[in-house]
């Protein structure tokens, strides 16, 4: 019984930005007020960690720090005033914010939380302290109010949701960001219809998530494009239909092809890699008058869009998200739900499995762009 204990266990963490993790024995503080002590049973890596492992300096750039933002995991205790889990449920812990009571909660439209005025990057989200501490006793950060590598964290009830028992841990993970944020992007955000053209300019479990998502809305041409030419075997158990290799795009532009693939541009395009010319790219892929396209990545250099307006005044439109504009406590039970009775795919995206201690494997692997997720077993 460690409840209102510190407990000692093991840890990835990044020191340094873009060195090898390492593995430290920490402690773990116990939950606060509205705070939920978790054992990660699993967690997996996803593109923004390598993003934000990568950063030198800026708002969002705090070493050491414990990354990871994708796991499910088992409440081991919980603070004063939870009383929506408790020690011994399934649960995962997710990045977006969903406390259910405040303005944006609240309401049906989008999926931010307003909860807490200050955004505190390094920390917990209610007073920005730290719940890990390594073994010269001094703080480590947390990471998106998650950090999932390592065997406990400490997580705000708002960053939880309750999971039932019988999906499998490693797909239960998966829900916990990529996938969810894919496919929320093509339900929700861009609500492609039946017969719909799609463009998905990367094919990571992001975008292959998108890909699953215009498969069930009932897409009927799904393009995908990628420079690593293996995504389009992996794809098509998502429902690509068409690939383009942009490094065989000598005499004509993506956009161009994909202009002539659907005859005059792709009702929905969506950017899963996080580069700005790429959203250009994409936007420009759209079909005029009516195309819709999603930024889903991450923009890896803070570079701006520029879109030429008299694009958006002939009716084009260009719509972002986090998260797929999902509400997490809300519409992760549903896609739980879908994936239970054998609609929606998940056991597809898991491409590798490494132990904890192995675990910068999985950052050398998602570099690389070779596989879509790893689950790091704890
Ligand atoms: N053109 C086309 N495809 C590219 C390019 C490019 N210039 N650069 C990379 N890709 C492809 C890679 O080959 C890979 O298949 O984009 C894909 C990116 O996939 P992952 O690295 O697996 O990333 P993922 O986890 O899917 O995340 C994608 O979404 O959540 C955000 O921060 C995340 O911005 C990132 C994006
Ligand atoms: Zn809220
Ligand atoms: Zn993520």
């Amino acid at each position: 019984e460690m409840t209102g204990k510190p407990i000692r266990c093991k840890a990835a963490v990044a020191r340094k930005a873009g060195e090898p993790l390492i593995i430290e024995e920490i402690e773990v503080l116990p939950p606060k007020a509205w705070e939920v002590r978790i054992k990660i049973l699993c967690t997996s890596l996803c593109h923004t960690d390598v993003t934000i492992w990568k950063l030198t300096d800026g708002p969002a750039a705090y070493f050491p720090r414990i990354f990871g933002h994708e796991a499910a995991g088992i409440v081991e205790s919980v603070g004063e005033h939870v009383d929506e889990v408790k020690a011994g449920d399934f649960v995962i812990p997710v990045f977006q914010r969903n406390c259910g009571e405040c303005k944006d909660c609240l309401s049906p439209k989008g999926n931010g939380c307003t909860k807490f005025p200050v955004e505190f990057f390094g920390g917990m989200p209610r007073d920005g302290t730290t719940r890990f501490v390594d073994s010269d006793g001094r703080p480590i950060h947390h990471f998106f109010s998650v950090s999932s590598f390592s065997q406990y964290t400490v997580v705000d009830i708002a960053h939880v949701v309750k999971m039932s028992r019988d999906v499998p841990v490693d797909k239960a993970c998966l829900l916990s960001c990529g996938v969810t944020t894919g496919i929320g992007a093509v339900c929700k955000i861009a609500q492609v219809e039946e017969g719909s053209t799609v463009a998905i300019f990367g094919l990571g479990a992001v975008g292959l998530a998108v890909a699953e998502g215009a498969r069930l809305q009932g897409a009927s041409r799904i393009i995908g494009v990628d420079i690593n030419p293996e995504k389009f075997e992996i794809g098509k158990k998502f429902g690509v239909t068409d690939f383009i290799n942009p490094t065989s795009c000598t005499e004509k532009s993506v956009s161009e092809v994909i202009k002539e693939m659907s005859g005059g541009g792709a009702d929905y395009c969506f950017e899963c890699i996080g580069l700005a010319s790429l959203m250009q790219d994409a936007f420009s892929s759209s079909r005029p008058g009516c195309g819709k396209t999603v930024v889903v990545g991450v923009e890896m250099h803070g570079t701006p869009l520029s879109i030429n307006t008299y694009e958006l005044l002939r009716g084009r439109s260009i719509l972002g998200c986090l998260f797929g504009g999902f509400k997490p406590k809300f519409d992760i039970p549903i896609l739980a739900k879908r994936y239970l009775d054998k609609e929606l795919h998940l056991d597809e995206f898991i491409s590798d499995e490494v132990k904890l201690d192995e675990i910068n494997r999985a950052f050398d692997m998602l570099h690389r762009g070779k596989n879509l997720r790893c689950i790091i077993w704890m």
